[in-house]
């Protein structure tokens, strides 16, 4: 059914691949679309606990697709209206893990920030080489890389369109973890596999929350947080998770 990706579930983790390698997964809007409704359909499939994004072949993805966009123009790009796709994907309730492998530049480190957790191969590369094309992100980038790193870094970062190794995108907490190229998607699916065993509905509010603070300001935020705290205690799992640790056993969590 899909044309740009390959999606697979298992153990409770819904897999999407970026599938162009040909063009190192270039991201063309059919791409972006098909990512969008993969990852809403993982969003309301029950045996889903978490999503793992990652890319076929030999990049995550290399950008936006250049041969796509080369001939837009402002007002085409207006009517097109193609960053409400983008909108949704920030939508996303579940964890989404991005695992990094070789390029993640542009359009796709813009998507790679997108995920809420992400591990990269020693091998990863992350950049914004927009500049280089006389444009600048369009997707995000300029807004969540400046929240992560904070306004001097990513002005160097963005102006200069410099490439940043999977160490240094590590030390500035890009990623959360780097591994050996061969292992990769072995630790991710492991970290995915064990995330998916948290109480769902905890789970879920913490994203909510976290997106909250990187969104809105202190008190906002604070607000916020305690109306879904207050919110757990009328679940199954609140019960279950407390008197499991009163009676010294694991917790049985059903996401109610
Ligand atoms: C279209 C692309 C592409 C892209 C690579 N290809 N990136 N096609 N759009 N973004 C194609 C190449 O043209 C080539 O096709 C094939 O993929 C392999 O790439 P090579 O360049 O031969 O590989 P290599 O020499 O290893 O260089 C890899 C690279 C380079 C450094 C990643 O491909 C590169 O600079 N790509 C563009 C990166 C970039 O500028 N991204 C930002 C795009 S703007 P052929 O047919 O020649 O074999 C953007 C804006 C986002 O993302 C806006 C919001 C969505």
């Amino acid at each position: 059914e899909y044309q740009c990706i390959v999606v697979s579930e298992a153990e409770g983790v819904g897999s999407i691949e970026l599938n162009r390698p040909r063009v190192l997964n270039a991201l063309n809007r059919q791409m972006v679309g098909e990512i969008l409704h993969a990852m809403e359909h993982f969003d309301a499939d029950e045996g889903v606990r978490v999503i793992v994004l990652t890319g076929r072949g030999r990049a995550f993805a290399a950008g936006a697709d250049i041969d796509e966009m080369m001939h837009e123009d402002t007002v085409s790009l207006e009517m097109m209206n193609q960053f409400t796709d983008w909108d949704r994907l920030a939508c996303i309730k579940k964890p989404v893990i991005g695992a990094v492998h070789g390029f993640a530049l542009g359009g796709a480190f813009e998507l790679a920030l997108c995920c809420d957790m992400l591990f990269a191969a020693e091998t990863a590369s992350f950049g914004f080489p927009e500049v280089q094309l006389g444009i600048m992100p369009g997707a995000g980038g300029t807004q969540r890389l400046t929240k992560l790193l904070g306004k001097t870094k990513a002005m160097e970062w963005l102006m200069t369109g410099k490439r940043i190794s999977a160490q240094e995108a590590h030390k500035y907490g890009i990623v959360n973890e780097v591994f050996a190229d061969e292992v990769l998607m072995e630790e991710t699916m492991k970290f995915a596999a064990a995330l998916g065993k948290q109480a769902p509905l905890a789970v879920r509010l913490i994203k909510e929350s976290v997106l909250k603070a990187v969104d809105h300001s202190l008190y906002e935020g604070m607000q916020f947080e305690r109306k879904n705290f207050y919110l757990l205690f009328s679940s199954e799992d609140q019960k279950e998770g407390m008197a499991a640790f009163k009676e010294k056993r694991v917790p049985h969590f059903k996401g109610r």
